[in-house]
């Protein structure tokens, strides 16, 4: 294996089940590959549904105490866990970079991004509050709160750690235990994680790790299983509507967070500098590969030649490459396949009259790159209006008034972010409560943190993650009346 770490043995190749580190029960294993070099890196345990059912008995036993253990005692070990990834944070971002294929400083900042939800929900794992409700002489309503169960999370390759740290942290927190199926593309991000964990002192069966090529056997056995209370994702809206079907038969809870088709309003009054930074950052972060990337520029017609003319002259100054080489801006895309379809969405714009500002080919470096894009005269009856992108593509599509770049913002099936840059505060206002999105960026674009409450509207998903509400996601409420007094 050619990844040089400091730490060696945070390279793990086993599944990681009930505290040991094991073969999937036929021996198979799945590649996993740099997507900047297509090397492989390494062979994988893959399992299937009855390693993931062991799993999921470790975690209902291991629950059993963990959930009685005082909130402040399961901190403890979480705030351990904080403290392992930030020390271990090179090796981390290294690994992340080597197989999901974005930049280093990218890796390195998904690493603390992925550790402050381990610190976060470490405190706010102790502010678990009920309540008394008014009541009469005879009687007490009361509400607590306690764990939902035993968790399922399946989590996507585009953020291999911090996706998972935002599901595991709230859920251990308050006392559930929680398997994972980490991404096929990713999982030795994953599988370092539960190292991590298991030096932190989690114990036995609170985090499992599933390794996987086969998505299906052990998503059907999540989802049906009827220990598992609540399943977590984050994927494809597709994918999600999927599991959602799935784990109706057994009425589990659902977390989705799934695509979005994220505008971006520019009006005439913004500051032009900052909203084309703004619109750059959010568009090509992870070569485009963000549920929360700008999917769509909607700039007012006023503004729109100026914002062309500068932002694509950034974008040309792009070094696309291996993110292992610090030189490099943006990295690969993760498939071969997902270049194919980036390049179709941008050659069925181009044919419906789109044109290309800069970009619009495949990269020469090779299968996985695509050259960073920026596309005019699109038009809202093309893929790349409805449709997430999900590659170094920015449509720049023109608009003239308020009420239609809200009715453009609108006009999809999805809601997760959004991004509004201007300097009217009557319009921050009319604008923020008249699009249809779980987030709303004003002036900023870089709105993701441990203490907000992350999650979309429509199909873009249900439940929030991180933040004072994330907790709730992982909470059963339960009314106690006690009545004969
Ligand atoms: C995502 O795109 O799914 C996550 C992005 C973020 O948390 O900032």
């Amino acid at each position: 294996m050619s990844i040089q770490l400091k730490d060696n043995s945070l390279l793990k190749t086993q599944a990681y089940i009930d505290g040991q580190w094991v073969d999937g029960d036929t021996g198979a294993t799945f590649e996993v590959r740099n997507p900047a070099t297509g090397e492989v890196l390494a062979n994988v345990a893959s399992v299937g549904a009855d390693e993931t059912k062991r799993a999921i008995d470790a975690a209902e036993k291991a629950m059993a105490s963990w959930k009685a253990l005082p909130a402040k005692s399961r901190s403890d070990i979480l705030e351990r866990w904080y403290n392992l990834m930030l020390e271990n944070q090179d090796d981390l971002a290294i690994l992340m970079t080597a197989e999901q294929g974005k930049p280093l400083f990218e890796s390195r900042g998904e690493v603390m991004y992925g550790a402050s939800f381990m610190k976060w929900f470490a405190e706010e794992g102790k502010r678990v509050y009920g309540d008394v409700l008014p009541s009469t002489a005879d009687r007490r309503s009361i509400v607590i709160k306690q764990p939902v169960g035993v968790v399922a999370a399946i989590t996507p390759w585009n953020f291999p750690n911090a996706m998972i740290t935002r599901k595991v942290a709230p859920a251990l927190a308050v006392g559930c235990a929680i398997v994972l199926k980490p991404a096929a593309e990713t999982p030795l991000s994953a599988l370092a994680l539960a190292e991590l964990g298991e030096r932190a002192g989690v114990p036995a069966g609170l985090f499992s790790v599933l390794p996987s090529a086969n998505a299906s056997a052990v998503g059907g056995e999540m989802t049906s299983n009827p220990t598992v209370k609540k399943l977590t994702f984050t994927g494809s809206t597709g994918v999600g509507k999927l599991l959602i079907k799935q784990c109706a038969d057994t009425v589990k809870r659902t977390s989705m967070e799934l695509g979005g088709n994220a505008p971006v309003i520019v009006f005439d009054d913004a500051d032009l500098d900052k909203a084309v930074a703004g619109a750059l950052t959010s568009k090509y972060r992870n070569s485009g590969q963000t549920c929360i990337c700008a999917n769509r520029l909607l700039v007012q017609d006023g503004i729109y030649d100026a914002f062309v003319e500068k932002f694509t002259a950034a974008v040309k100054e792009f070094r696309i490459g291996n993110g292992l080489e610090e030189s490099t801006t943006h990295g690969p895309v993760i498939t071969e396949k997902a270049v194919a379809d980036i390049h179709a969405k941008v050659a069925a714009a181009v044919e419906q009259g789109a044109t290309v500002e800069t970009g619009g080919q495949l990269s020469e470096l090779g299968s996985h790159f695509y050259e960073p894009t920026v596309l005019t005269n699109v038009t809202a009856d093309m893929p790349l209006f409805k449709e997430e992108i999900f590659g170094p593509v920015a449509p720049v599509f023109k608009f003239g008034t308020e009420e239609e770049a809200i009715a453009m913002a609108n006009d999809t099936e999805f809601g997760l972010a959004s991004y509004v840059y201007t300097n009217d505060l009557g319009r921050v206002w009319r604008v923020s409560e008249g699009i249809d999105y779980g987030m709303v960026g004003v002036n900023e674009t870089a709105i993701s943190s441990e203490i907000i409450p992350f999650g979309g509207v429509k199909e873009s998903g249900q439940g929030r993650e991180g933040s004072k509400y994330g907790l709730d996601d992982y909470l059963e409420t339960k009314y106690i009346c006690i009545g004969g007094l």
